[in-house]
């Protein structure tokens, strides 16, 4: 996200910038889908289309108009947008609106916002506008919801989904073909043991989860330089990977009994072939790309596989952040807001694209593709950092701590630069595969 300017006029106008810039894309993401795709629910572990988009607009009208006026606890909004009073495979029952009076609702709530950012005082005791935090958080919240879309555009009944030729940019979806320019030097890179520190004290736009940057010791480790790509899943899967119970959690073994999976989310077999489908693109999988769509349960299959483990999350942060003489990295390269010249991020390519396309996507200690392409799972329960406080809401992390879910790092081609840096923390059901999910493994030194 771009450091806000000083002056209250030039935050104002920077902060209406990215919202408008947000919802723009938010509306090019769905514009051409017909009213019944978008009531519709195309995967039970998916919203309709239409609940994401009155989501993101009842989400912005709490925190930036009611919020701001002075409520003491804050939680989700009341009524059928709310996520925990509706859970999602109930959500095509909810009397949602078309697309032309959504529109309409997103855009009264946008001027009643706008109206009241004028008359926001950044510089008072409100903790929600210190450092313009609640829009910080409100523009992210919109980002997600983008990546949750495009999750269910992925899973569309019916026609695939075409993104829009409009949105096809330079650098974009064409580009992600990209020359092969695989990173040198050996498969796994080593991390000294030491003192690193993980997390941040940044109070304008990371999320209560990231914080507080605390010291962390580990022993020496090992990780893989690239993520696995689909050239390591096949020999895996060639292997008998998926038939050998000594390589599963219990768990792990329980969960591909029932769901019967025998490869990776969207692939299916063509004579000696395996075939992927991206959106509306379908083809020959491409060894040289991440592995995408797959469990925590079919990544730690693999690892034990390799004779290797996941990365906890606190060696993947320091793999893709630490630099011996400047220490902790916002991002892989450095400080600087993450771009796609940087990454495989901001959803335009549609696909993952080959290991080694973006060379300025290496951090200090030498791993490629830390940041974009796909989200990495780690061994990590989603807990809080020693010292963690709640702020501003327990639904968005707290809520969530525990053992149930896994964390993920490092986003993926569908996540938006302004909602991805080395200390953001995603987590998920280790079942789950429909999110753009891949990995790398770890070892002991
Ligand atoms: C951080 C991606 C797990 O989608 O459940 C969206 C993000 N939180 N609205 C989710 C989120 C509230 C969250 N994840
Ligand atoms: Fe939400």
């Amino acid at each position: 996200m771009s450091a806000i300017p000083i002056t209250s006029a030039d935050r104002r106008a920077a902060i209406a910038g990215l919202m408008a810039e947000a919802r723009e894309r938010t509306l090019m993401l769905v514009d051409g889908l017909s009213d019944e795709d978008l009531h519709r629910q195309h995967d039970p572990l998916m919203s309709p289309i239409l609940w994401d988009l009155g989501h993101i607009a009842h989400f912005e009208e709490l925190w930036l108009t009611q919020n701001l006026d002075g409520l003491i606890e804050f939680s989700e909004m009341p009524g059928i947008y709310n996520p925990f009073e509706h859970p999602r495979a109930t959500r095509a029952s909810l009397p949602l609106p078309g697309l032309a009076e959504m529109r309409q609702r997103l855009a009264e709530i946008r001027e009643k916002v706008l109206a009241r950012l004028e008359l926001t005082d950044f510089d008072g005791a409100n903790p929600l506008l210190s450092g313009a935090y609640v829009y910080h958080m409100v523009l992210q919240h919109e980002y997600q919801h983008n990546e949750t879309i495009l999750q269910t555009l992925q899973l569309k009944l019916g026609e695939p989904y075409h993104p829009g030729t409009s949105y096809l940019v330079p650098g974009g979806r064409s580009q992600t073909a990209g020359t092969w320019n695989q990173v040198p030097g050996p498969a796994m890179v080593e991390i000294p043991g030491g003192e690193y520190t993980i997390g941040t004290d940044d109070r304008a736009a990371a999320y209560d989860n990231e914080r507080p940057q605390h010291a962390v010791s580990v022993p020496a480790f090992r990780i893989h330089r690239n993520p696995v790509t689909n050239g390591d899943f096949i020999e895996f899967i060639d292997d008998g990977g998926y038939e050998d119970s000594r390589l599963w959690t219990a768990a792990g073994w329980k969960w591909l009994a029932e769901s019967q999976c025998f490869a990776p989310k969207h692939w299916t077999r063509d004579g000696d072939d395996w075939i992927a489908r991206t959106m509306d693109r379908v083809s020959i999988v491409d060894s040289r790309r991440p592995v995408c769509h797959v469990s925590f349960h079919e990544a730690e299959a693999f690892a034990r596989w390799a004779s290797k483990r996941l990365p906890t999350e606190i060696e993947w942060e320091i793999a893709a952040a630490w630099d011996p003489d400047r220490g902790a990295l916002k991002f892989p390269w450095g400080d600087d807001d993450a771009t796609t010249r940087d990454a495989n991020i901001d959803q335009l390519s549609f696909e993952t694209s080959p290991v080694g396309a973006y060379p300025r996507n290496v951090s200090p200690f030498g791993c490629y593709g830390m940041i974009g392409d796909v989200w990495e799972w780690t061994s990590s329960d989603f807990t809080g950092y020693p010292g963690f406080r709640s702020f501003p809401y327990p639904e968005y992390s707290e809520s969530f701590f525990g053992t149930d879910y896994k964390v993920l790092r490092g986003g993926s081609w569908a996540t938006r630069p302004g909602v991805i840096r080395n200390t953001f923390r995603n987590w998920d059901y280790p079942i789950r595969r429909q999110i753009f999910s891949g990995f790398r493994c770890a070892s002991d030194v």
